[in-house]
């Protein structure tokens, strides 16, 4: 393959997450992606769930109640000569500071809602993470099959809770039984559904405009004249979306319907591939340029999975092309150490089997058999000395204490707790005074888990955990002068000072206390 193939195949790519609440119907969106794309026949061909939710990803839990063979980082598929790249973000108990470092290899999110919840707690927590890195979000409000509220009302709530002005794309046509499709507003365009029996493609069974006479018919009169109005009252009152707004991340595009259904979901899909962007050019940390479609191949790690069965020992790494293109076998510079290693055995999650790549191309996810070197961060290219801006680091909000089972192990301990701290499994602090037991923060249990199963395995150290009553952590400007009634002052990995706290009114206090101090809910931000 030719370099002169990289920016068409770069213009076709979009690499996306989903963001939600739990039970939103993520699962089931990735499932229709599938099914869409042709990457598998039918959805839910194989029946219903069974069991619970994934113990390491939401795909795994895909993979074993609808028997379809997808789980890993990234799922890829061809969708209408763009190839779309979803990135995994594990949700549920599998919630981690990986779920958040997966938006930073994303190139746009799409923000599933459930029209009768609206924007719930974990959306909003992801979607601060979108904020900042300035992603394009689409929303797309589904279960409209069921009761839902008012369309306007969750436009108004998203505005609200979100800050982020909306452009409706597709209007409901109805709610709960009587959701019978949408309209869209590009296309002028009224698309009417019918339920096919779970699973299938739902048939369309009128596409027309508004003023269709065939629509009230179809709808009722009643049901078509409260559809003319509402249309004109949208179209009235809301500006048609303007995709600069949509790159630009000032609004978000919403669209209405039923993932389960199959109502609105192809409409989606469509705006989707023409409003997302595909991968730009990367800037570096020296702020140079890289053209995306340039010659120089670069990549970035943004998550390690470790194999958590003993009896296999390798890691992932995975790594989105940032620029140029990647062939099997290549040899690159790993830039944190200077060395050249060769990327040989790399493979990507296919819709139905693990598929060795051969070649991939900015936007997409490789995953790199990780013999040690390679940690989140890292980055790997055909040039020298490349450097990307740090990964953004995410806020902790449940903490443990920690210490070795067996005090004669501390060497390794200690080895073990900077390593994995360093490596973002967890976040550790020390505290200012007193004790000298590190406190460990994460985003999420599971973070726990992983990091007292990697010292067990490899450092050979049995850890003790005691939770600790803190939920939430404030950076500070400098350390406080005089003892505090209100929080915890810990140092953390780069020695800066900070705060842990119980809840949210103690922050407040903390303030009142020290007037003048700096506390930030990130560091550096
Ligand atoms: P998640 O990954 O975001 O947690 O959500 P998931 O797709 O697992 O969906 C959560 C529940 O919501 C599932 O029901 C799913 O079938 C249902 N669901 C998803 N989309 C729609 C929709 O458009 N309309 C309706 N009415 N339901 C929807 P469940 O009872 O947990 O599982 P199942 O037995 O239905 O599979």
């Amino acid at each position: 393959m030719s370099l002169a193939t990289i920016p068409p195949e770069v213009a076709r790519r979009r690499t996306f997450a989903i963001i939600s609440h739990p039970d939103a119907g993520k699962t089931t969106l990735t499932e229709k992606l599938l099914l869409y794309s042709g990457a598998i026949r039918e959805a839910g061909m194989v029946g219903g769930k069974a069991g619970t939710k994934g113990a390491t990803s939401d795909w795994m839990a895909l993979e074993r109640e609808r028997g379809i063979s997808i789980s890993s980082a990234a799922l890829q598929v061809d969708y209408d000569g763009h190839v779309l790249n979803l990135l995994d973000t594990p949700g549920h108990q599998d919630f981690s500071e990986d779920t958040y470092r997966t938006l930073t290899a994303a190139d746009a999110a799409v923000m599933l809602l459930d029209a009768a919840r609206g924007v719930q707690a974990q959306t909003l927590k992801l979607f601060e993470v979108c904020r900042r890195r300035g992603l394009p979000t689409f929303t797309f409000i589904n279960k409209l099959d069921r009761p839902a509220r008012d369309p306007f009302d969750l436009l108004d709530e998203v505005e609200q809770v979100l800050g982020l002005a909306t452009s409706p794309v597709t209007w409901p046509i109805g709610s709960g039984p009587q959701f019978r499709g949408v309209y869209d507003r590009p296309g002028r365009a009224v698309h009417l559904y019918e339920r096919a029996e779970r699973g299938g493609r739902a048939g369309v069974i009128g596409v027309g405009g508004v003023d269709d006479p065939r629509l009230a018919e179809l709808l009722g009169v009643d049901a078509h004249a409260r559809l003319v109005d509402e249309i004109e009252t949208v179209e009235a009152l809301l500006p048609p979306v303007d995709p600069a707004d949509v790159l630009a991340a000032r609004v978000t595009p919403v669209f209405f319907g039923s993932v389960l259904n199959n109502f609105g979901v192809d409409i989606f899909l469509e705006h989707f591939v023409r409003l997302a962007p595909a991968p730009e050019d990367l800037l570096t940390a020296d702020g140079e340029t890289l053209p995306v479609g340039g010659p120089d191949f670069t990549a970035v790690v943004f998550k390690l999975q470790a194999n958590l069965d003993r009896r296999h020992r390798d890691r992932t790494a995975y790594a989105r092309v940032a620029t140029g293109l990647f062939e099997r076998g290549m040899t690159a510079v790993h830039v944190r150490s200077g060395r050249k290693i060769k990327l040989a055995r790399a493979h990507t999650l296919f819709a139905d089997e693990r598929e060795t790549v051969d070649v991939a191309h900015p936007g997409d996810v490789v995953g790199l058999i990780n013999p040690g070197v390679l940690r989140i961060g890292d980055v790997l290219s055909t040039r020298e000395g490349v450097r990307v801006p740090p990964l953004p680091r995410f806020a902790p909000e449940t903490f443990a204490t920690v210490r070795p089972r067996d005090a004669q192990r501390d060497k390794a301990y200690r080895k073990g707790l900077d390593e994995l701290a360093e490596e973002g499994v967890i976040q550790r602090f020390y505290p200012a005074q007193g004790a000298r037991d590190a406190v460990l923060g994460a985003v999420g249990r599971l973070q726990f888990d992983v990091f007292t199963h990697r010292m067990g395995d490899e450092y050979n150290v049995e850890v003790v955990l005691t939770p600790e009553p803190y939920t939430l952590v404030r950076w500070l400007d400098a350390t406080p002068v005089g003892p505090g009634r209100f929080g915890k002052l810990v140092i953390d990995l780069d020695g800066t000072p900070a705060v842990l706290f119980r809840h949210a009114r103690e922050v407040d206090y903390f303030q009142e206390e020290h007037p003048g101090l700096g506390i930030r809910a990130l560091p550096g931000l």
